[in-house]
């Protein structure tokens, strides 16, 4: 689809790699809501946006009934949906047998409810709004990009429920291809390496620093302006579908 005339929904668009997204999106002559439970910094970037191009929606991924109701109005503000990039996501680290004793099964739940259920929600809850829009070159009616991690092919000690969360996320992105493929809908997902944003920001100098070294080239970590510029070549592209795309440097994590 055409850059100018996306008009898309972006999960955790307030922060890092969504932000990172919707800023690319409103440059290239389009349209973004932002839902995300982070009011500030809502607030921020709608300010930096411009409130004609982009609103925030206090807007929880795991809740069904406020996606719904929230995507709708998001369609209204935007005049039209025709993508949703899923962002929002949480880390859930922890050991499954740690010092304080096994991992208590609510991170682990709660893990899988934003990174994979509210991928899953927000994804529906598009697809049941996009699957009406007047059909595009090649019938096109929408594009779906969920974002995965590295973590899902080889998570690291720590991360057995973010592993298992965004391993959920590939998982799901070929069946739903292929289903919504008869409404002129794609569905692609990314699988980061290491990006700069807030999630890696608080980490100790040393630990970044080993973590740049780890990547074999470029050895830095990624800019989210790269992973928005491959968002962006997704929704340009429209023989991309069913695909995770990693994108990584060739990093490859340790198991620690
Ligand atoms: N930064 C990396 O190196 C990296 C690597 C691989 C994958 N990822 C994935 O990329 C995505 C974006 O990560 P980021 O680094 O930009 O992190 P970030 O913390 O900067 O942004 C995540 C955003 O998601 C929002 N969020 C959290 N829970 C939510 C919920 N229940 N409902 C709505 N919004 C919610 C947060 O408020 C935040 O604004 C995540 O899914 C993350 O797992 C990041």
């Amino acid at each position: 689809m055409q850059a100018d005339s996306i008009r898309a929904v972006v999960t955790g668009g307030v922060s890092g790699l969504g932000l990172a997204v919707a800023t690319r999106i409103v440059a290239d002559g389009g349209r973004v809501a932002l839902f995300d439970v982070n009011d500030d910094k809502g607030a921020a970037a709608v300010a930096a946006l411009g409130d004609d191009k982009a609103r925030y929606f206090a807007t929880d991924v795991t809740d069904e009934a406020a996606v719904a109701a929230n995507m709708a109005a998001a369609k209204d503000f935007l005049n039209g949906l025709n993508m949703v990039v899923n962002c929002a996501g949480i880390l859930g680290a922890g050991r499954v047998l740690g010092r304080e004793g096994s991992m208590p099964l609510g991170r682990f739940q709660s893990t899988v409810m934003v990174n994979l259920v509210g991928s899953f929600n927000v994804a529906k809850a598009g697809a049941e709004l996009m699957q009406h829009n007047d059909a595009g070159e090649d019938g096109e009616r929408g594009v779906i990009v969920n974002t995965a991690s590295v973590a899902a092919y080889e998570g690291q000690i720590g991360q057995a429920a973010y592993s298992a969360s965004k391993g959920g996320v590939v998982g799901m992105t070929l069946p739903m291809a292929r289903e919504l493929s008869r409404f002129g809908i794609r569905v692609n997902t990314i699988a980061p390496g290491i990006f700069w944003t807030p999630m890696v920001d608080g980490m100790p100098d040393d630990v970044q620093q080993s973590l740049s070294a780890s990547i074999p080239f470029p050895s830095r970590l990624g800019r989210p302006e790269e992973f928005a510029d491959l968002v962006a070549y997704i929704a340009g592209n429209r023989y991309i579908n069913g695909e995770t795309i990693r994108l990584d440097g060739a990093v490859r994590l340790a198991p620690k």
